[in-house]
């Protein structure tokens, strides 16, 4: 079956990891994939996540089943904490999935099956999963502009001059919070904006909420997919849980659908629990029963949100610290959007030669499209990193 067969290109993000692990250089500066780290480099099991391991450890007596859609307990915890009280609890139907990406997947496949002449609008640029399962679904796409690479902000003006083309239950595909690769966020007006769009249109919202925590805090974070909620008769949302309870190789993810009451909400859930069935069946649970304790605990829970509030002030800490290197290499406010920007990411405005000199002449791993995760800089790498951006990219 497989001799003449050509195997797919590993994506930018996954072709990168290889080649940072296969470099022997000591002091490489891996700015690469959105995993965090530490000040000392690590990507660290939180002390929240042990505790609740541990406690799941000592009183967990059946590794059974649990249900298609995953623990109805952590289901009502993501509700909770992605839309706080937006909507009502029975306008929701929700699904565990294998990390956010299984959630995207989920989301876009309920797409496909129910409005398969849909046009699934993402912004240019997104995360290449995006267009990759979109593809493989075989749904149509299209872009809409959202960064304006001479300031290093939204192009507010062009994202919805081109929204302005969707139809009726089309989908726009929008970042929750801390947008990836670009680092540029809505703001509340873009927001209410939006809903606005689709109300008039009866184009229906898509949030990927992979960073909530990451940027301007947990609550601010989801102030965006809130206003579509509240506003909006559907929302499809996949949340998840990889980078703000660093648990990445767990795979824990949350497909949220807001919707009507009543028929609409069971069918919603229907149908995610039949997809789930047929794609993977039963979610996976430990790590999903961690966030459920962790959530549903208040000692627990509040140890979890300074632990998270940290690594976003180290984050924070980073851009800062580099926004201020650069300028003094510069000599210029060049890359002051740096310090403006939310979240892991920052496109940088390298070219991919650029990225390529970074990688080969410094050992610094960027994204080729000159994506920066600024949760890889410690203390030790900024200056260098400053000296070798401002070199590279004079
Ligand atoms: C990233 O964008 O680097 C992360 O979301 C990891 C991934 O799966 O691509």
């Amino acid at each position: 079956m497989f001799e003449t067969v050509t195997p797919p290109e590993p994506d930018k993000i996954i072709r990168l990891m290889g080649m940072f692990a296969a470099d022997p250089r000591a002091d490489k500066v891996d700015l690469g994939v959105g995993v965090y780290r530490s000040p000392e480099g690590k990507t660290p099991v939180m002390a929240a996540v042990k505790a609740a391991e541990r406690a799941i450890w000592e009183r967990q007596e059946t590794k059974g089943y649990v249900a298609l859609t995953g623990d109805p307990g952590f289901l009502d915890a993501m509700r909770r904490l992605v839309l706080g009280d937006a909507v009502p609890a029975a306008r929701v139907a929700g699904a565990g999935t294998p990390g956010g990406t299984g959630a995207v997947r989920q989301v876009l496949e309920t797409v496909r099956r129910l409005r398969p002449d849909a046009t699934v609008w993402i912004s240019d640029p997104t995360w290449p999963n995006h267009p990759a399962i979109i593809d493989h679904l075989g749904q149509a796409r299209r872009t809409y502009r959202y960064y304006d690479a001479a300031t290093g902000g939204i192009d507010r003006d062009g994202m919805m001059a081109d929204l302005a083309g969707v139809a009726a239950g089309d989908v726009i595909l929008l970042h929750g919070c801390c947008h990836n690769p670009t680092g540029g966020d809505l703001t509340r007006g873009d927001w209410e904006a939006v809903a606005g769009l689709c109300q008039r249109t009866g184009a229906i919202p898509f949030v990927d909420m992979a960073y909530q925590g990451f940027g301007a805090g947990l609550e601010a974070d989801a102030e965006g997919v809130r206003v579509l909620a509240a506003a909006l008769p559907e929302v499809l949302i996949a949340a998840s849980c990889s980078k703000n309870f660093g648990l990445y190789r767990e795979r824990v993810g949350a497909v949220l659908i807001v919707t009507g009451e009543g028929r609409a909400q069971a069918a919603a859930q229907g149908v995610l629990a039949g997809m789930n069935r047929q794609n993977f069946a039963f979610p996976p649970d430990h790590g999903a029963r961690v966030v459920q304790d962790i959530l549903s605990d208040d000692a627990l829970g509040a140890m979890w949100r300074e632990e998270l509030e940290g690594m976003r002030r180290v984050m924070e800490g980073n851009r800062a610290a580099l926004a201020a290197a650069l300028r003094e290499a510069t000599g210029s406010d060049r890359f002051g959007f740096l310090g403006a920007h939310r979240g892991m990411f920052s496109l940088i405005g390298a070219s991919p030669a650029q990225v390529e000199t970074l990688r080969e002449t410094h050992g610094i791993y960027l994204v080729g499209d000159g994506r920066m995760n600024v949760a890889g800089l410690t203390a030790a790498a900024i200056p260098r990193v400053a000296r070798a951006v401002a070199e590279v990219l004079a």
